[in-house]
C-alpha cells in the first residue's frame, strides 16, 4: 500500500498535545511514524511547510440527502465536499427518503458511501419510525447494522415518555441520543430569531426559549435514565448555560455548535437571504458570544457543521417559504479559524475541536497522530486567501451565506486511511 511523507509542517495533535515543526510518515493505511527528518524511501512526499498537520476533521452532523433526495446531494458528492473540507470521517442524519428507520437503510447507505464517498461515513438512525415521535425504531438492530447515534433530528420528539424511552434504550445500546432541541408550539411558524430583527423583517420569530425548554427537558430525561445525550447544534446563550450546569452536576451531556452559530448573527437575515436561514436560526450577538465562550472552555466538545444542501430553486423562494439549512463543509475551516485569529483558541485546540473530541462521542475513527491510529490526515494552510465559490465546490447545492467572499485559511490536503484524497491544486483525486 502507498506510503506518505507529510514533510516539515506544524504538527498539531491534540490526542498527545503534540504542537511541533515534524514530519508524519502514513503506511499501511495507518500513521507510522511522527519524528524529525523521516526519510522518504519511495513515499510520496507532501511539502508541508507553513502549515498545519492535524487528525483529519470529523463532522458528528451532516446530511448527506442519499437516498431519496439526490439532486441536493449523494453520498459521492457530499463526501468530495466534505475531504475537500478537510473531513475524513462524517456522520449523516436519519432524515433520508426513506427515512433510515429500518437496518436496511443503514445497510444500503454504508455499502453506496464504501465506493462512491472518499470520506468514511457513518449513520445516525432514527430514534422513531418514519421521524414521527411515536414508535421507536429497532435500535439494536440499527446499531448492528452501523448506527453510531440515534436522532429524530429536527422533528423534535414532543411526547416526552417517548423520549425517556428512546434514552433508556439508547442505553441498553451504548450509544448518544442526539437532539435537535425546538420544541414545536413555542418555534410555531417561526423562521428568524425572534428578537428585534424578527419584528424588523416582519417575520414570525423562533425563541431562545424554543430551545432552552427542550434542552431542559431532555436533560432532566437524561438525568433520570442515566443515558447520554448530544445536544445537535446548540446556539442560544441559556440552552449553554443548561448544558454547563448538567455537567458540573456530572450528567453524561455533550454538545456541538455549528460554524455559522459561532460567526454570523441574526442581522446577517436582514436582508431576506434564504441562505441564512436555518434551524436553528441565528441568534443574537449575545447567543454568539456565549457559544464562542463556551467553546473556548470545553462546555461545547465539538464544532460540526450541520451541512445541509437544498437545491437553488428551493431556495429561490419567498423567506418563509425555504427550506433550512446551509453547505458546510467547505467554509468550515476558514470560518472556525476566527476564533484562532481572535485569540479565543489555540490552533492545538480548534483541533480538538474539529476532530479529537468527536471519537469520545461517537465510535468514529481518527482524531489522533499517535502511531498505529487510522491514517486520517489534514494539511491546512492557516494564512492562504481564497474566494468562495460554491458552484466551483464539491456539493451538488449552492447554498452557502459565503457564497462570493474572500476567505483566509485553506485546505491543503487530505488523507483517508492512508490515501491522498484531496489536494488544493489538484482536486479531489478519488474515488
Ligand atoms: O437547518 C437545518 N437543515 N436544520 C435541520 O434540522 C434540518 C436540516 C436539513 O435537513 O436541511
Amino acid at each position: 500500500m502507498a506510503r506518505l511523507l507529510i514533510r516539515g509542517g506544524r504538527v498539531l495533535d491534540p490526542a498527545s498535545e503534540m504542537d511541533e515543526i515534524t514530519d508524519v510518515l502514513v503506511e499501511d493505511g495507518k500513521i507510522a511514524a511522527v519524528g524529525q527528518g523521516l526519510e522518504a524511501r519511495g513515499a510520496e512526499v507532501l511539502d508541508a511547510e507553513g502549515c498545519w498537520v492535524a487528525p483529519g476533521f470529523i463532522d458528528l452532523h451532516t446530511h448527506l440527502r442519499e437516498p431519496g433526495q439526490e439532486y441536493k446531494e449523494d453520498l459521492g458528492s457530499g463526501g468530495r465536499a466534505a475531504v475537500a473540507g478537510g473531513f475524513t470521517s462524517i456522520v449523516c442524519m436519519a432524515n433520508t427518503a426513506p427515512v433510515n428507520d429500518d437496518p436496511s437503510v443503514t445497510e444500503y447507505i454504508l455499502n453506496r458511501a464504501r465506493s462512491d464517498s472518499p470520506a468514511r461515513v457513518f449513520p445516525i438512525a432514527a430514534a422513531t419510525m418514519g421521524l414521527a415521535g411515536e414508535v421507536m425504531t429497532e435500535m439494536a438492530a440499527l446499531h448492528e447494522a452501523g448506527a453510531v447515534a440515534f436522532s429524530d433530528d429536527g422533528k423534535t420528539i414532543s411526547d416526552a415518555g417517548v423520549m425517556r424511552r428512546v434514552l433508556e434504550y439508547s442505553k441498553l445500546v451504548g450509544v448518544p441520543v442526539v437532539v435537535h432541541a425546538e420544541d414545536c408550539a413555542l418555534r410555531a411558524d417561526g423562521v428568524v430569531n425572534e428578537g428585534p430583527v424578527s419584528t424588523r423583517l416582519g417575520l414570525p420569530g423562533n425563541p431562545c426559549l424554543a430551545e432552552d425548554i427542550l434542552v431542559a427537558r431532555d436533560l432532566m430525561l437524561t438525568e433520570l435514565t442515566g443515558a447520554r445525550l448530544h445536544v445537535a447544534h446548540i446556539s442560544s446563550a441559556g440552552a449553554v448555560d443548561l448544558v454547563r450546569r448538567a455537567r458540573e452536576r456530572g450528567l453524561s451531556v455533550t454538545a456541538e455548535v455549528t460554524p455559522h452559530h459561532l460567526a454570523l448573527t441574526d442581522e446577517a437575515t436582514l436582508g431576506y437571504d434564504t441562505n441564512t436561514k436555518m434551524a436553528p436560526p441565528l441568534r443574537s450577538a449575545s447567543d454568539v458570544a456565549a457559544c464562542r465562550k463556551a467553546l473556548a472552555e470545553g462546555v461545547i466538545d465539538v464544532i460540526a457543521t450541520d451541512h445541509a444542501p437544498h437545491a437553488v430553486h428551493e431556495k429561490e423562494v419567498e423567506f418563509t417559504e425555504a427550506p433550512p439549512g446551509i453547505l458546510g463543509f467547505e467554509t468550515a475551516y476558514p470560518v472556525v479559524m476566527d476564533m484562532v485569529r481572535a485569540d479565543e483558541l489555540s490552533p492545538l485546540e480548534l483541533m480538538r475541536r474539529m476532530s479529537t473530541n468527536s471519537t469520545r462521542i461517537m465510535d468514529v475513527p481518527g482524531g489522533s497522530l499517535a502511531v498505529g491510529s487510522a491514517g486520517d490526515v489534514v494539511v491546512l494552510d492557516p494564512t492562504r486567501q481564497w474566494t468562495y465559490d460554491p458552484a466551483k465546490g464539491y456539493s451538488k447545492s449552492r447554498n452557502s451565506p459565503w457564497a462570493g467572499q474572500e476567505m483566509t485559511g485553506r485546505v491543503v490536503a487530505t488523507v483517508v486511511e492512508g490515501r491522498l484524497v484531496y489536494h488544493c491544486d489538484r482536486g479531489v483525486l478519488i474515488p
